[in-house]
């Protein structure tokens, strides 16, 4: 039976302990009430319902105790990587953490030592920086550069910023904030400047399930097959249970999951029963039928939120090749970011991401999540192009 979601439905998060509606207003000075939240990515819907009924199974049951016996979750990693990404993987190369950040975490102990550098493709997902710099490693930024509108890489630039302090690269494919599907010559490349530069290669493929329309996503696993790489992959971003917290890093090197091993088991890190119940009903045929109705949703939305957006004079909504992350660039404003994010958040009232957090290339932007019923992307669309009205 395929039961699929009714996305316009208005689900009222407010009082629910939502970081995303619930610390708005401490972090961005915008009112739940009358403002809107467009921040953290998580989205405002409701999972696949087989998400719903396997933790009601739990509930019914009402024993929560040690979890075990981990066949049927990772045979549904396997389809799910088989058939979704054409990729092919052991139940042994999985390693099950509590989310990706942790996932990050863990490789930054088990990879590099204090005061190693770990190469970003700038501006990138702000979380990466944050762990590398509390773990006591050292940043490198390579600067994305734009081309006709998009991110692309910089190989020659970044090979002449290589000093040899870095050990590692963190690669976000597809790219949040920029919305890159990276594609298979891209990534050939992204394999080929680890390996001249000696760098541990860390692929964060979260966003891998949610592709607009007329882009396919590339595991770099399959785009690089003889490159060793570490591969995170999460049913969390894209089913919207993030608060499972709980994430897979799939090796299939044996020496660096050796490594990796070692680690998890100093850290005494094993799954919680929530989010395998959860990730197991989704990596599933109705799940997937679930993902299919969310893109082609999430297209509709980036179209109706771009339309709007992209009159305003000196805004421009970057083309979304994946992901529900509107990075919008209002440098052609002329205005300083202080000034333009005051009119987003003070006129139009909505709490977005702040593109300095991204890194190198990312104080002009904005990061708006359009994964909210279309209703409220419209109203968002509209209170921007207001808030810019002296513009037009
Ligand atoms: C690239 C990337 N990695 C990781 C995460 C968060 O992962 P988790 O919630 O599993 O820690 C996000 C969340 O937006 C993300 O965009």
């Amino acid at each position: 039976m395929t039961r699929l979601p009714d996305f316009d439905e208005v689900i009222d998060r407010i009082g629910t302990h939502s970081v995303k509606w619930d610390c708005m207003e401490s972090l961005y000075g915008v009112s739940p009430q009358e403002g809107i939240a467009m921040w953290v990515a998580d989205m405002d819907f409701r999972p696949p319902q087989a998400v719903q009924d396997a933790l009601t199974t739990l509930m019914r049951q009402g024993v929560y105790g040690y979890w075990g016996d981990e066949r049927a979750y990772t045979a549904a990693i396997q389809w799910w990587m088989a058939n979704r990404h054409g990729w092919t993987i052991a139940p042994e190369w999985i390693f099950t953490t509590h989310g990706l950040v942790n996932g990050t975490s863990l490789c930054l102990q088990a990879f590099t030592q204090p005061g190693d550098g770990v190469v970003l493709m700038t501006p990138v997902y702000h979380a990466f920086a944050r762990v590398i710099r509390a773990s006591g490693r050292k940043v490198v930024e390579c600067a994305l550069k734009t081309v006709e509108g998009r991110y692309e890489m910089d190989f020659d630039a970044w090979d002449a910023q290589m000093d040899g302090t870095a050990k590692m690269l963190i690669l976000c494919s597809p790219h949040n904030p920029g919305g890159r599907v990276w594609t298979a010559a891209e990534l050939k490349a992204t394999a080929e400047f680890a390996q001249r530069h000696n760098l541990i290669l860390v692929s964060d493929e979260i966003h891998h399930d949610l592709v607009m329309p007329g882009h396919t996503h590339i595991p770099m696993a399959v785009a690089a097959p003889d490159q060793p790489v570490v591969m995170m992959t999460a049913t969390t971003k894209t089913f919207n249970i993030a608060g499972a917290h709980s994430g897979n890093v799939i090796i299939a090197d044996p020496a660096l999951r050796a490594r990796f091993g070692a680690t998890m088991a100093a850290m005494g890190i094993s799954p919680n029963s929530f989010g395998i119940a959860m990730a197991t009903a989704a990596y599933s045929p109705e799940g997937a039928a679930w993902v299919d109705a969310l893109n082609t949703y999430l297209d509709g939305n980036r179209q109706a939120f771009d339309a709007i957006v992209n009159t305003i004079p000196g805004v421009k909504s970057m083309p979304l090749e994946a992901t529900y992350l509107a990075w919008v660039d209002f440098s052609g404003t002329g205005m300083a970011a202080p000034e333009f994010i005051a009119r987003v958040e003070k006129t139009a009232k909505i709490a977005a991401n702040h593109g300095a957090t991204f890194g190198l290339g990312g104080d002009g932007c904005l990061r708006f999540n359009l994964a909210t019923p279309r209703a409220r992307v419209v109203d968002a669309a509209n209170r921007l192009k207001a808030a810019f009205a002296d513009l037009q």
